[in-house]
């Protein structure tokens, strides 16, 4: 079997544990990073078995340049974990086009262009397995947030990426796999604070200023990001994994929300837990 993995986002919180955990367990790790002081500082923690790939994922000239590495040194890589993701806040009315669009491109669109590059080593050669995608969602996936709409928006289209790749690829025994965390401690949350500010004059004003305790307050009850580590080093060695998989302190209630609440029950909750407390989660 290949040891050779591909993981964008390796500079910090899911895609740094995951290349902690499976440099651990003997992978070769070809890791996205965007600044050459990462790459550095990587490459002197893991000295053997850590390939740096320095590129911004919206810029696919870089990632196509970068990518030469990994074409040269395998003809084909065990898995391919999509996960550099960025969240941008704001009410869906007020969000400005620039960043609807760079969502949209950083969480989905990079994603099939990435995709579609390495394939080749993903499709099974003569007695080489096919290798795995494993797509880095988010219950966002699943449940509409208001004030994170962008990203929900995001995650549900990777989500409709992740079950047409499934389905497109099995001719070639490609599993693909989501993963669809709940919050999970990790540096994307502290990136989300202080930006509400801009919206003050706006109607939505009222409940956006709690936006910063909110963050705080799901962060603190975040779970810790092995979580997403191991579940991510099981897709890839166990021989059938599941096609998704919810990561979220209360699954049960979440499952029944977000697929057999009727919708105004679900309005009323959210409302509710918008109104009355700071326990809604903004991002
Ligand atoms: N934490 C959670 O609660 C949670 C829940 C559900 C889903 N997720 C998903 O998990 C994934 C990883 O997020 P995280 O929580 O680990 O956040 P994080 O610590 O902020 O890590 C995000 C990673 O993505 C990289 N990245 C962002 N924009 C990029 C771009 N344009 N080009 C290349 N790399 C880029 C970042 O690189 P830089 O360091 O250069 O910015 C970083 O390595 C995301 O897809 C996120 O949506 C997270």
């Amino acid at each position: 079997m290949s040891k050779n993995i591909i993981i964008t986002g390796v500079s910090t919180g899911i895609g740094r544990a995951t290349l902690d955990l499976l440099h651990q367990k003997g992978y070769h790790i070809y890791g996205s990073v965007r600044k050459k002081e990462d790459a550095d500082e990587l490459s002197s923690i893991y000295t053997t078995r850590f390939t740096p790939l320095q590129f911004d994922v919206q810029n696919h000239d870089e990632v196509v340049k970068a990518s030469s590495i990994v074409f040269e040194n395998c003809d084909r890589v065990a898995a391919l974990v999509n996960n550099a993701g960025i969240a941008v806040p704001g009410p869906l009315e007020l969000l400005t086009e620039e960043e609807f669009e760079m969502q949209l491109d950083v969480n989905v669109k990079s994603v099939r262009r990435i995709t579609n590059l390495f394939l080749p080593l993903l499709k099974p050669k003569a007695n080489k397995q096919a290798g795995r995608i494993i797509n880095i969602s988010s219950v966002s996936g699943l449940f509409n947030s208001p004030f994170n709409g962008a990203y929900c928006i995001s995650k549900h289209a990777l989500e409709s990426i992740n079950d047409i790749y499934r389905r497109e690829l099995r001719q070639y025994g490609i599993q693909v796999i989501a993963i669809e965390p709940g919050p999970i401690k990790t540096e994307i949350w502290k990136k989300n604070l202080n930006k509400m500010d801009r919206f003050k004059d706006s109607d939505y004003y009222e409940v956006l200023k709690k936006a910063d305790r909110m963050i705080e307050n799901a962060e603190r009850n975040a779970l810790p990001v092995e979580k997403i580590s191991t579940l991510i080093l099981k897709c890839i060695s166990i021989k059938r994994p599941k096609t998704r998989y919810i990561v979220h302190k209360n699954k049960f209630f979440f499952r029944l929300m977000a697929y057999y609440f009727p919708d105004k029950l679900t309005d009323w909750l959210v409302r509710k837990t918008l109104t009355s407390s700071n326990r809604h989660r903004p991002i």
